[in-house]
């Protein structure tokens, strides 16, 4: 069985996706869409990406997580040394998530067959990771949401479901 490679990300404008070892937006609606989507199947992510969680793995779902250390390990987790090391470790599996961060998507961006995006509507200045470019010719939208207002930041958003 080949495993079904979907990337999961939220990008406000310009393609940013992140701040000093932070996401840009703590969107609940997003974060709940976020745990529906992956629960239960395996996650693949960046070190760093990782390394933001405050609370470690997430639980219900394998945290692969990718480093160039060969030493790094933590409770919950399994690591692998690269982007191809992950997705084999997924053998067998039908769906596999791609999480981030920056330098993990722009890897994955050409390897995965579906992207779960979240359009945020909002410029941050001073954000320092972005999402590679999403090729028109490449990728299609096959569903949109109506656009919601997260209550707390204010900013407009919505969800994005594109194929290749
Ligand atoms: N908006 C979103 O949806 C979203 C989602 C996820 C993350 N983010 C944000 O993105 C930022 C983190 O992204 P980032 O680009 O800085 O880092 P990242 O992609 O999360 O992690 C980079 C690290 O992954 C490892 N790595 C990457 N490619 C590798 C390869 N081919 N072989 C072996 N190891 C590899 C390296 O770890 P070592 O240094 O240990 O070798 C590298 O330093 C944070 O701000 C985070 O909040 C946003």
């Amino acid at each position: 069985m080949t495993t079904q490679l979907t990337i999961i990300v939220a990008v406000a404008r310009r393609s940013a996706i992140g701040r000093r070892g932070d996401l840009l937006f703590h969107i609940s609606d997003d974060l709940k869409r976020f745990k529906a989507l992956t629960m239960g199947c395996p996650i693949i992510m960046g070190r760093k990406t990782f390394e933001s969680f405050p609370k470690g793995p997430l639980p219900g779902r394998r945290n692969i997580v990718i480093t160039r250390n060969r030493d790094y390990s933590r409770d919950g987790i399994e690591t692998a040394a690269s982007l191809d090391e992950a997705i084999s470790m997924c053998a067998g599996v039908e769906k596999a998530f791609i999480i981030g961060g920056g330098e993990v998507y722009r890897q994955a961006i050409g390897r995965a067959d579906t992207i779960e995006l979240t359009e945020i509507d909002a410029e941050v200045a001073d954000a320092d990771t972005f999402f590679p470019e999403i090729a028109d010719t490449e990728w299609h939208r096959v569903t949109q949401s109506e656009t919601m207002t997260d209550p707390r930041s204010g900013a407009t958003y919505r969800f994005v479901t594109l194929k290749r």
